[in-house]
């Protein structure tokens, strides 16, 4: 039987600062151009990318959307304190280990056996930082995002310095495992802490800034492209204002989107100081932040935000 060739989807090649704008773009991705810039020396170097920048402005989802345009599997590290070796490279898989002894002895085979028979790949179970040396085999190399970097162990961070100069891994049992392919590194911090200086010099550097409100407003218009650009405007307008405010936790990304999901769930296309004092938790997530702003002070912040309807 003949078949015609399905036509492969385009992968860009991201081989310009212009063309990593679009690709993101079209993944409703706003990247403005000193981030692509960032990217494209990442890419065109082949130096991991530390992003920095507060809660919520893009760090994570940078990762997705450049795995997903360069048509790259992405694999995800969350870091957290107390991650180690077993959980991010590899970790021998015991039960099948003790399965297949169980078999050799039934078998009569165990005085005969030896290590390699239970420490061979088979009995690996591949963390993220192994996955992501071994599947550059098929061709493209992955995205790998180590994600949260401030909230590992800071011995943590010296291996991973390690991998990330030589893309390799050394399993005493079976050698040293090295990728074909080194993959792109995304690390991203919230700066709890300060990544260490050696780390750093490994990497390129870009912070993450809130958004300016012509690049949020983008933003929304993107990811929730049912929303008036009224309603957009006046959101981002509102949200702007909020984050010169004396918070505990001031706004992100996902929160603006958000409080328009939610807007638009309730019908409203526009804002107006009811609305928003009845719809605060969705961006504002500490109980005195919201007594703070609710009532007058968000009536305020309309006008000043240059909301036409006080409401
Ligand atoms: N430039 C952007 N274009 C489109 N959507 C964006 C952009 N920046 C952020 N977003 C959206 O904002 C939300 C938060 O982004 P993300 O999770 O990547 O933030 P983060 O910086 O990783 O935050 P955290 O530090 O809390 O992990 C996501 O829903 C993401 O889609
Ligand atoms: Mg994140």
């Amino acid at each position: 039987m003949s078949q015609t060739a399905e036509p492969t989807p385009t992968v860009p090649a991201l081989d310009s600062i212009e063309s990593i704008i679009e690709a993101f773009r079209e993944r409703d991705y706003v990247c403005d151009r000193s981030l692509a810039t960032a990217v494209f020396l990442g890419l065109r170097l082949g130096r991991p990318l530390l992003l920095e920048g507060e809660a919520g402005v893009g760090k994570t989802e940078l990762a997705k959307t450049l795995a997903a345009s360069l048509g790259a599997k992405l694999i995800r590290l969350q870091c957290y304190e107390g991650l180690d070796v077993n959980a991010a490279v590899y970790e021998w898989n015991y039960p099948r280990q003790m399965l297949e002894i169980r078999l050799l002895e039934a078998r009569g085979e165990a005085s005969r056996a030896n290590a390699h028979d239970i420490f061979g790949p088979e009995f690996l179970i591949r963390r993220p930082l192994l996955q992501a040396l071994e599947s550059s085999a098929d061709g493209i190399p992955p995205v790998l995002l180590i994600d949260e970097i401030d909230r590992a162990d800071e011995e943590f961070e010296a291996y991973l310095l390690e991998i990330l100069s030589d893309f390799q891994v050394t399993v005493p049992e079976i050698g040293t495992i090295k990728a074909d392919k080194p993959p792109r590194v995304i690390l991203t911090s919230n700066r709890t802490r300060e990544v260490h200086d050696a780390l750093k010099r490994r990497c390129l550097y870009h912070w993450i800034d809130y958004p300016t409100a012509q690049k949020e407003f983008e933003i929304v218009l993107a990811r929730v492209p049912e929303a008036p650009e009224r309603l957009a405007r006046e959101v981002v307008g509102f949200v702007h204002r909020l984050r010169e405010a004396d918070l505990t936790k001031v706004p992100g990304i996902a929160e603006t989107l958000d409080w328009a999901a939610a807007l638009l769930s309730l019908g409203s296309r526009e804002l107006t100081g009811e609305v928003v004092d009845e719809t605060l938790g969705v961006v504002l997530k500490y109980e005195e932040d919201i007594r703070r702003i609710r009532g007058d002070t968000a009536r305020t912040y309309l006008a000043e935000a240059g909301v036409a309807a006080g409401g």
